[in-house]
């Protein structure tokens, strides 16, 4: 899930090109960039929320991605929907990869893309009939980004979000010690859906990403760079401590997939009402 994208926030301004040796969050961005995307996910999945959010047919839509990375979803959803797009993400490189897809495969007029910290969004209260975000609320926390998130949305507006989440009530102690460490706001999806209930929305879909959302889509693309990253980087031991991770991941993954992945969320905001005073 690349969860070090979040401990680097104030470095975001990076230059890729320059001479000087590149910083962890520099590297991480060298290596995810040519991806096709930058965490588990898939087209399907994404059509899926579409369709559970109920979108399809609805005119002008005014719709944003979150950590949008290089746009696997964002252009999804612009193929399929009648919807002006903002794309965020605090990476411009990324922002960048996706404005020149998006003008490959003529979608430029739907998609603005913006570098924005997801903590200070750009939009005004109730701006919005939906907000995707795809492996990135994370980098927020899940509780604290639907929380600070909420005010974006049109009342009866859609959020729709990935967020690791246990498959099973007990789990092998390796990977409970890693993933509480990682990230330690992991659960089981009734304790997720519990806290989009408690912060004002009423789930109207949950779905656990398949497995190739994974490994066919993200970390087999990834396992594919580390060789020409590594040679990029002449194998200094931080190009290379980037690596060991990713393997490790990847590792803990193919070992324990049935008990955790992504779960995709998909809720709608209710009125006041439904937030505690
Ligand atoms: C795991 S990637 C997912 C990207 C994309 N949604 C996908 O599924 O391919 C998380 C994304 O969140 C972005 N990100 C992390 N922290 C952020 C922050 N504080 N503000 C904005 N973007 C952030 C990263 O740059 C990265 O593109």
């Amino acid at each position: 899930m690349s969860a070090r994208f979040a401990r680097h926030d104030d470095r975001h301004r990076a230059n890729l090109i320059d001479n000087r040796p590149m910083d962890e969050l520099e590297l991480l961005v060298d290596l995810h960039l040519d991806g096709p995307r930058q965490g588990p996910g898939g087209a399907a999945a994404t059509q899926l929320a579409i369709d559970l959010a109920d979108l399809r047919g609805r005119r002008n839509l005014a719709i944003a991605d979150v950590g949008c990375g290089t746009g696997a979803a964002t252009l999804v959803l612009a193929r399929e929907l009648d919807v002006h797009l903002t794309a965020t993400d605090f990476v411009p490189a990324f922002l960048a990869r996706l404005e020149r897809a998006a003008a490959r495969a003529g979608l430029s007029d739907r998609i603005t893309p913006v570098a924005a910290d997801m903590a200070a969004l750009p939009f005004a209260d109730a701006a919005l009939d939906a907000i995707f975000a795809e492996g990135a609320i994370y980098n927020l926390g899940f509780a604290a980004g639907i929380a600070a998130w909420r005010r974006y949305l049109k009342p009866g507006g859609i959020l729709a979000v990935s967020e690791l989440t246990w498959f099973s009530a007990r789990r092998p102690a390796e990977l409970e010690r890693h993933w509480q460490r990682e990230y330690p706001e992991v659960d089981t999806a009734a304790a997720k859906l519990a806290v989009l209930e408690d912060l004002g929305f009423g789930p109207i879909g949950y779905f656990v990403l398949p497995r190739h959302c994974w490994l066919d889509n993200y970390y087999r693309p990834l396992q594919a760079r580390f060789p020409a990253f590594l040679d990029r980087h002449g194998h200094a031991p931080a190009a290379a401590a980037l690596v060991a991770a990713e393997v490790a991941e990847i590792a803990l993954y193919e070992r324990y997939g049935d008990y955790f992945g992504y779960g995709y969320y998909v809720a709608r905001k209710l009125d006041e009402a439904s937030v505690p005073p």
